[in-house]
């Protein structure tokens, strides 16, 4: 069992199966500063599936597969296969491009939800957001892990003046589709220009909600990252994930594994510990991951409050969002 000095127990890894990415989503992605990282850097499939095998034996339940974009990663297929034979919850967050290749391995693999990227339901908007032309297909992709019966949350993240005249936009979706869109408060990593003011906050954007419709409020489970709504009758749900206005440390139940090997105990932790390294010069990785959790900060990595980050905004030391995974 990986449980932390305050008592959190870790079962939920998140990978990252590289830092490629077939879209240039500007929060995400610092075009200017993106360095690749070398492929002799990033973990194999075997070595991937032998950390993840370590982890489960420590206590691992679900396993999230991240990116950069997931699906790019050629040896997908193969990953996902294996994966499956282990006793593990698997999901995946994908920006929705290639689910069609891949919905039949998804199917085969056990996999019930799939968590999709998308910010805007025009089309305009989406090639100015992600410079690639590719709305139409993400759509269809939606629909079609809805019509296989996936369970899928649609993720946007919101910033200031992009999300407001959209919030009801995709409220309207859920009237019909059973989709669970998830707004997510802007947060700050390497190179994406974030400031104070490009924040909306959940609040804010809930009043925006309760102008046009009426919401129930919905309960969320121990460890979830969204707060979750519904307007009466409506198929789907709506949720913010809150961790600028009101973070939910106290609950986290996460590590992060990167493309290249590293540990990172928390989205915002700066320490990373090397697990591929070790693997590779045939070190103990168990202990290290035990280091890393224990050496877990309550909240934020230790790294900022809002407060803190409105008057020192360049201040944290992380990856870029690309480079973890989210
Ligand atoms: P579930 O497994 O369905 O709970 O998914 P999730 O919401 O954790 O994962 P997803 O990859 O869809 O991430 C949605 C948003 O939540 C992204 O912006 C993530 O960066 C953010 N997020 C995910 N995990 C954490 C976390 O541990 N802490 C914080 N602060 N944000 C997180
Ligand atoms: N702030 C909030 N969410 C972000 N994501 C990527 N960058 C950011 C950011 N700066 C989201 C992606 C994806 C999820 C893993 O994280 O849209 O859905
Ligand atoms: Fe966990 Fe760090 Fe996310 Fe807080 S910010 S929920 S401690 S991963």
């Amino acid at each position: 069992m990986l449980q932390d000095s305050f008592g959190r127990i870790h079962d939920y890894l998140r990978i990252s199966l590289t830092d490629h990415c077939n879209f240039r989503c500007s929060y995400c992605m610092p075009v200017e500063e993106m360095e690749w990282m070398p492929s002799s850097k990033l973990m194999s499939k075997d070595e991937i599936l032998n950390l993840a095998e370590t982890f489960i034996s420590l206590g691992v339940k679900k396993i999230r597969l991240t990116g950069g974009e997931p699906l790019v990663r050629k040896e997908f297929p193969e990953i996902l296969e294996r994966l499956a034979s282990f006793p593990v919850e698997l999901t995946l967050t994908t920006n929705g491009v290639l689910i069609d290749k891949h919905i039949e391995n998804l199917k085969k693999a056990g996999v019930r939800s799939v968590n999709v990227s998308l910010d805007t339901l025009n089309r305009e908007k989406f090639l100015k957001l992600t410079r690639r032309d590719q709305f139409d297909q993400v759509w269809n992709n939606i629909l079609l892990l809805l019509q296989e019966d996936f369970r899928v949350k649609v993720n946007a993240v919101a910033i200031h003046g992009v999300i407001e005249e959209e919030i009801c936009d995709f409220l309207k979706i859920t009237e019909k589709l059973p989709l669970h869109v998830r707004f997510i408060e802007f947060m700050p990593f390497a190179g994406n220009h974030w400031q104070s003011k490009k924040v909306v906050t959940a609040a804010q954007m809930l009043e925006l909600v309760k102008k046009d419709l009426e919401v129930i409020k919905l309960e969320d489970k121990k460890h979830d990252t969204a707060k979750k709504y519904q307007v009466p009758g409506f198929a789907g749900t709506f949720a913010f994930i809150t961790t600028m206005s009101e973070h939910f440390c106290g609950e986290c139940n996460r590590m992060r594994l990167t493309a290249d090997g590293k540990i990172k105990n928390c989205l915002f932790g700066k320490e990373e510990l090397d697990l591929l390294g070790a693997l590779r010069k045939g070190e103990a990785v168990e202990s290290l991951i035990r280091l890393a959790v224990s050496r877990k900060h309550a909240a934020l990595g230790g790294q900022f409050s809002q407060d803190y980050l409105q008057a020192n905004p360049d201040s944290i030391e992380n990856r870029s969002m690309i480079n973890i995974g989210g």
